[in-house]
């Protein structure tokens, strides 16, 4: 297993060029399942669920090739198999291949997802949405077996959430379906979006996107198609928190600004001191940051991937600041390992309440999850000492090398086995 090792009261300059998003890699790499065309992607990311999601549908019968700029895939020719639980268990995206197998061939297995560090996130809506489309299911032996009798047939469905995932998987399950489907109370987060832009691509027939009704008429085929995946807005938004933690002046390039709107909205009203340009984000140090209450929504609210990153901010603003998690039911995991770094947090029940006006101090603590890995980094950063994260591979699931990106830029972070 990996460690890293933070150097405190780091230095920042220059700027950051942000990379492909994960989680609008991951339903759109799965999206290759629905065509026996080609599909060509690029601005994929190097990360760990990438390189997992690529072996899930590889161990499908999908071709994946390298082009020029990115991958090809190819669907062609797929056996529609049992989805293993332990890719499942590791990355719970792979419960997308669920509605594209069952666009394609009316059935599918897969395992039964389990809980997470972050909650127990059943898959409730996804099914309920899927059984509207003409489903059934049987659950045994950790398995969900879906099937319907016939294609699957449009359908009117209303989220009783509006579920990213879910979104994605009755979509993509609704792509051949006879007729209309309806989804309401859909997610509207920009990875929706762009998978929804990379299936019309590919022929679909889907309008509504960004909106809270998406419809879909089904179509016959996909053909061959190109795509380039969107920027990740929350690793953008991580290296805006860094910047405004160090203080210094810095460049986030590479997003679009609308795509993290509810973070910049928050980060004006501590006092941050921001510039922002049509594909680019510049930070300058700032006198004073102030405390404040937010809470994590659905897009687009404050997205619950940027909690643990401002909670960590929070702990140097002056004065005390509150977040209530409103998406899932136990992500506060990070707070006893910044408390361990200094910061004064309490929790109760849903809410975080954080004193500000600390200074961290270097210390071991353990990475729990990916979003609460980055946090202990920015605190560590921050500190005065080393401060040594251990567990680190959640980071290297969502954050493509993150020490080399940063060391071009002033912060020393060394890796080490143990
Ligand atoms: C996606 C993101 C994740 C992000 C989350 C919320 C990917 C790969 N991951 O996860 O980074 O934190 O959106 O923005 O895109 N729920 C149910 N039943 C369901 C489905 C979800 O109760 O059938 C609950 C979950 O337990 C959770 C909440 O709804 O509490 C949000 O989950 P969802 O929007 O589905 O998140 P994911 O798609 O898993």
């Amino acid at each position: 297993m990996d460690k890293l090792i933070v150097k405190g009261n780091s230095d920042l300059y220059g700027s950051v060029n942000v990379s492909g998003s994960k989680n609008a890699s991951l339903p759109i790499l799965v999206s290759s399942l629905l065509s026996s065309e080609n599909l060509e992607l690029t601005n994929i990311p190097q990360l760990d669920d990438i390189m997992n999601m690529k072996k899930l549908l590889i161990s499908y019968g999908v071709k994946v090739k390298d082009s020029a700029n990115g991958i090809i895939l190819n669907a062609n020719n797929i056996s529609n198999k049992i989805t293993d639980y332990d890719v499942v268990r590791k990355m719970r995206a792979s419960i997308l291949v669920l509605g594209p197998l069952l666009s394609r061939f009316n059935k599918a297995i897969i395992s039964l997802p389990g809980g997470c560090a972050i909650g127990t996130r059943p898959i409730d809506i996804h099914l309920q949405g899927l059984a509207k489309l003409g489903v059934k299911f049987e659950i045994e032996n950790g398995l969900v077996k879906a099937r319907a009798d016939n294609q699957l047939i449009g359908n009117y469905i209303k989220l009783s959430f509006p579920s990213v995932g879910a979104t994605e998987n009755i979509l993509m399950a609704s792509i051949f379906a006879k007729g209309k489907t309806i989804i309401d109370n859909a997610a509207r987060e920009p990875e929706i979006v762009d998978l929804v832009d990379c299936l019309k691509k590919m022929g679909a027939n889907i309008n509504g996107e960004g909106n809270s009704k998406l419809e879909i008429v089904g179509v016959k085929n996909l053909k061959q198609a190109k795509h380039t995946i969107l920027n990740d807005r929350i690793v953008a938004g991580t290296y805006i928190i860094a910047a405004i933690m160090l203080n210094k002046e810095f460049t986030v390039n590479n997003i679009n600004h609308k795509h993290i709107e509810s973070l910049l909205a928050i980060l004006k009203k501590m006092g941050a001191n921001l510039k922002i340009y049509n594909n680019s984000i510049k930070i300058f140090p700032t006198k004073k940051l102030k405390g404040i209450k937010i809470a994590t929504a659905p897009y687009p609210g404050f997205p619950t991937d940027l909690q643990a990153q401002i909670m960590a901010l929070m702990g140097l603003a002056s004065g005390n600041s509150e977040i209530k998690e409103s998406i899932f039911e136990n992500r506060f995991m990070h707070v006893a390992e910044l408390n361990r770094l200094g910061a004064k947090i309490k929790i109760k029940n849903e809410t975080a309440y954080i004193s500000g006006n600390i200074k961290y101090k270097g210390a071991q603590v353990m990475a729990s999850d990916l979003r609460a890995s980055v946090s202990l980094v920015l605190a560590g950063l921050c500190a005065d000492g080393n401060t040594t994260i251990n567990r680190v591979y959640h980071l290297d699931r969502g954050y493509e090398k993150i020490e080399e990106t940063l060391l071009k830029c002033g912060p020393k972070i060394n890796r080490q086995k143990y």
